[in-house]
């Protein structure tokens, strides 16, 4: 169905946990977060019964993320029942990959399509320094697990920090030249844990490599090639070049609150709700879904949540 701003809502994002195996720097406290009550998160069949509920009102993809999703158990159930509902076409995730290795395999037998990874940095040492707890050969293998199960059109994530991992945006633009990837950079957001300081325009990655050439913009990224190129260069600008206008998304949070727009305060409890009271809190939630953010008059984004109970 269509917002109020005549959008259609096609791409829910369904955050299954609020809890990490890492703790990077820009998105988890130090101490990770408090462990929430069993009776607190939604459980496997909840999840899907909103997704059915969001697929009833328009829904035809669906996101799966966190927090890391692959922590959550039951996460190869959730997938199988969301990506077997009438009218999902497409499920996807967003994971740090550490622990493909293990679930890629099940994942793709359960139906998730593709997976977008995030790794900021090729450096092994960085690695471990920006998530406090992980190991570059662990997310190295969790991609090559994710080729090896047949995984296609899997996408890198990097959100670009000046000071932290500028200086390899090169060396991840031409990763794109050999394999087919399509690697992402993405603006760092104010919000939660992220230090607005080392914030840079995704125009650096243009001024940097010179020799990209323009291709097919994709959902909420700008895109280029490396003349000859296999894989392609994305930048998602949600400051620098703000794409609410063409915004197609809502959010579920793992404690079941619907989540119009990611940057917004407003929150709608869809928990204990069924059948057509469900389905009318989504419509209303969809009908009411903000405008746009914003992040840039006010500095910061206007959610009261980390990302990790988010997840993008
Ligand atoms: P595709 O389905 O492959 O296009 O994935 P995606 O870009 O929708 O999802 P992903 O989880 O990979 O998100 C990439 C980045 O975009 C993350 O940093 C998200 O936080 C950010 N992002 C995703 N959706 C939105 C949005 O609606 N608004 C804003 N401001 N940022 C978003
Ligand atoms: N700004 C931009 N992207 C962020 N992510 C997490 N926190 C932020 C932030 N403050 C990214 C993660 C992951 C995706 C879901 O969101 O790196 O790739
Ligand atoms: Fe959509 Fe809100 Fe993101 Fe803008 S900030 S693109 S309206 S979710």
């Amino acid at each position: 169905m269509k917002d109020n701003c005549q959008r259609e809502i096609t791409y829910l994002r369904l955050s299954v946990t609020d809890l990490c195996n890492l703790r990077c720097r820009y998105c988890m406290p130090a101490e990770g977060v408090a462990k929430k009550q069993h009776s607190e998160i939604c459980s496997v069949k909840e999840l899907v019964e909103m997704a059915a509920a969001a697929a009833d009102c328009g829904v035809t993809k669906v996101r799966l993320t966190g927090g890391e999703p692959l922590v959550r158990r039951g996460i190869v159930d959730i997938c199988r029942g969301v990506a077997a509902l009438p009218g999902v076409r497409e499920v996807d995730m967003t994971t740090n990959g550490i622990l493909l290795p293990e679930l890629a395999r099940p994942l793709r037998e359960a139906g998730l399509h593709r997976l977008n990874v995030s790794l900021d940095t090729l450096r092994p040492d960085r690695y471990a320094h920006m998530t406090r707890l992980g190991r570059l050969e662990d997310a190295l293998a969790g991609l090559r697990a994710a080729v090896d199960a047949g995984f296609t059109g899997t996408k890198l994530n990097v959100v670009l920090m000046a000071g932290c991992n500028d200086d390899e945006i090169e060396d991840f633009v031409a990763l794109t030249a050999e394999y087919p990837l399509e690697v992402r950079f993405i603006e760092l957001m104010p919000m939660g844990q992220a230090d607005a300081g080392v914030y840079l325009p995704g125009d650096t990655v243009l001024e940097r490599c010179r020799s990209l050439v323009p291709a097919e913009p994709s959902g909420v990224a700008r895109r280029w090639r490396l003349p000859g190129g296999k894989g392609l260069v994305g930048l998602i600008e949600p400051m620098s070049h703000r794409f609410c206008g063409s915004c197609d998304r809502i959010r579920i949070t793992a404690d079941g609150r619907l989540k119009p727009c990611l940057h917004s305060s407003q929150e709608i409890i869809l928990r204990g709700l069924h059948g057509e009271e469900l389905r009318q809190a989504i419509r209303d939630g969809i009908a009411a879904k903000p405008e746009r953010h914003h992040m840039a008059e006010e500095g910061r984004s206007q959610t009261a949540r980390n990302m990790n109970e988010i997840g993008g």
